[in-house]
């Protein structure tokens, strides 16, 4: 028989991972978490595939000990990457972001989609080969944004300097007439509304956090829940006051379990 969940572990690179967990929080609210921010690691997305496989393992590691029933990466970069190895080593659910996104593309309506993220992720071609087993017919247009992340770290999510970046790497897209945008990288919700606002009205945008989180919840509904007190607790592998800060702001809650770890590397 297939083990209830009570606990659910979620990792990436930093705090954007909280995208997905404030998902999270609203549809399994009553299912404890446990979020790992490797912090002292980021930003995973301009590594090599060997060290994201590598940290990725160690993540998963540290938050199996803490006798989770299932695993959320939250991170595209180590999804593109991970998924398999982390699949292959943990024996139970593991759920990654990349498949959620593409799915959500597609559901979209999606033919000619757009895909952003980290040059890790782009180079990794996951997304484009998910969307096309979805979707054999799709056009796809990736591009990779690597200078979004520092300023969206830098708290710079609605400004002039970080809308001239995005227009810049958001062009050829333009160009190519796309009719979906994918955010595959986890900081981009909070620039959604300067990404809109440079792709117009007529393309749609789609994001990982929430189909990734939904598909979290029909986990939890077919294997049920139990034990489980909605308690959230995070631990960072570089304490960081900014990380507390910024995650309250955006999670409109108080963080109040926050852990310093060492993932003995
Ligand atoms: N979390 C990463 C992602 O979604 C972005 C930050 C990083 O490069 O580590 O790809």
């Amino acid at each position: 028989m297939e083990k209830e969940i009570s606990r659910i572990g979620v990792f990436d690179s930093g705090i954007g991972g909280l995208t997905v967990l404030k998902c999270l929080l609203d549809l399994v609210p009553q299912v404890d978490m446990v979020y790992l921010g490797d912090t002292a690691r980021l930003p995973y997305g301009t590594k090599s595939s060997r060290t994201i496989v590598r940290y990725s393992l160690q993540c998963a590691g540290f938050l199996a000990s803490m006798d989770i029933d299932m695993l959320v990466v939250a991170c595209n970069t180590a999804s593109a990457h991970a998924l398999p190895a982390l699949q292959n080593e943990f024996h139970i659910p593991v759920v990654g972001v990349v498949e959620a996104g593409a799915q959500a593309a597609v559901q979209a309506g999606g033919r000619r989609i757009g895909v952003i993220g980290t040059s890790s992720t782009i180079k990794s071609r996951a997304y484009e080969e998910t969307i096309k087993a979805l979707k054999p017919d799709a056009s796809i247009f990736a591009q990779a944004c690597p200078l979004l992340v520092p300023l969206v770290e830098e708290g710079w999510h609605d400004d002039e300097i970080t809308a001239q970046v995005a227009s810049r790497y958001l062009k050829d897209l333009i160009a190519a007439r796309i009719d979906t945008l994918l955010l595959g990288c986890t900081h981009y919700p909070l620039l959604k509304d300067v990404i809109s606002r440079i792709m117009g009205d007529s393309v749609k945008i789609v994001d990982s956090a929430l189909s990734t989180a939904r598909v979290v919840k029909s986990v939890v509904d077919r294997r049920g829940r139990t034990g489980g007190e909605g308690r959230v607790s995070y631990h960072l592998t570089d304490s960081s006051e900014r990380f507390i800060e910024l995650g309250e702001h955006f999670l409109g809650r108080e963080m109040k379990y926050v852990y310093d770890v060492d993932l003995c590397v």
